[in-house]
């Protein structure tokens, strides 16, 4: 097999950077008199996945000098007692941005407390208003993952103009938002998108087309050698837990690229973990920056 030299797409160098401009903001917000930055996180139930979030972005908070706040639910929880919450949170002055973590148990209309969220609170950038300011290109809270993504492509200066962009995934919270983003006038943006989901017959032949792939499946591995054209940049979103018996924790993170085969034929790639993840926690710690300071 012909091989590149390829780099890799450093999340986590790149989000210690950020947090470092964030935490000096911060100190210079709080000594010129300012309030310090509020963000507050509804966590339902003891999922393993949304118990590691929801820790990382406290302690994210912490190292870049937020104030955060913590609000535990079990699982049984009502639909009202959580739209109470959600409503109190939306009434505190004190709290600047909060998120509901999701996914929410099967009872509570996911929907219905997304869209009670204060568009103005709304740090991940789920409520329809952000997402339809998004799409339009207004000033808007934009989502963490995506744009943490695009913040990515820029701090590496990867060249999006022209390029064909192939999407893995529908999701609204990664694959519509960074298609629409990465299909936006200006840097980073300017691309030819193609959005690829479950129900398309033909991925693999549209995916040898890409400049850039973004695989947001959450199928673990299944990027391989024969899908990717040489050169390409390669964005994996995905973070399945995967059963591995020698970890101590028992599972293993597996993103949706395979990249031991993959990465030889690249010019960029993001790693798994350490790459999209902590690009995620820094750009909400972004948007509460956002909020603290209007
Ligand atoms: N679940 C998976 N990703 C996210 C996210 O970015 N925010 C929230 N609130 N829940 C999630």
């Amino acid at each position: 097999m012909e091989t590149n030299t390829y780099k890799i797409l450093d999340g986590k160098a790149i989000s210690d950077q950020i947090k470092k401009e964030i935490a000096e903001e911060v100190a210079a917000m709080v000594a010129a008199g300012k309030k310090r930055p509020h963000l507050a996180a509804v966590l339902v139930g003891h999922d393993g996945g949304s118990e590691t979030y929801v820790a990382s972005k406290v302690k994210a908070c912490e190292q870049v000098g937020f104030k955060s706040s913590l609000l535990r639910f079990e699982s049984d929880v009502t639909e009202k007692e959580l739209l109470d919450c959600v409503e109190k949170l939306n009434n505190d002055e004190d709290v600047d941005g909060f998120i509901v973590q999701l996914p929410l148990p099967k009872h509570i209309d996911e929907q219905k407390v997304i869209e009670a969220v204060d568009p103005a609170k709304d740090v991940d950038g789920f409520h329809p208003i952000n997402v339809g300011r998004m799409s339009i290109g207004l000033p808007c809270f934009v989502s963490a993952t995506p744009q943490g993504i695009v913040e990515l492509l820029k701090r590496y200066e990867i060249p999006t103009q022209g390029k064909h962009c192939v999407v893995l995934g529908r999701s609204n919270i990664v694959g519509k938002p960074i298609s629409l983003l990465l299909l936006q006038k200006g840097y980073p943006g300017d691309c030819t998108v193609t959005v690829c989901h479950s129900r398309t017959p033909n991925i693999k032949e549209i995916c040898l087309q890409a400049d850039i792939i973004i695989a947001a499946l959450g199928s673990p591995e299944f990027v391989k050698a024969d899908m990717v054209k040489k050169g390409a940049v390669i964005v994996d979103v995905g973070t399945t837990r995967v059963p591995d018996a020698s970890r101590k924790s028992g599972f293993r993170l597996t993103g949706d690229v395979k990249f031991d085969e993959v990465a030889p034929l690249c010019s960029y790639i993001t790693p798994v973990p350490g790459g999209v993840g902590p690009m995620t926690i820094v750009s909400l710690m972004l948007n509460t920056l956002q909020a603290g300071k209007k």
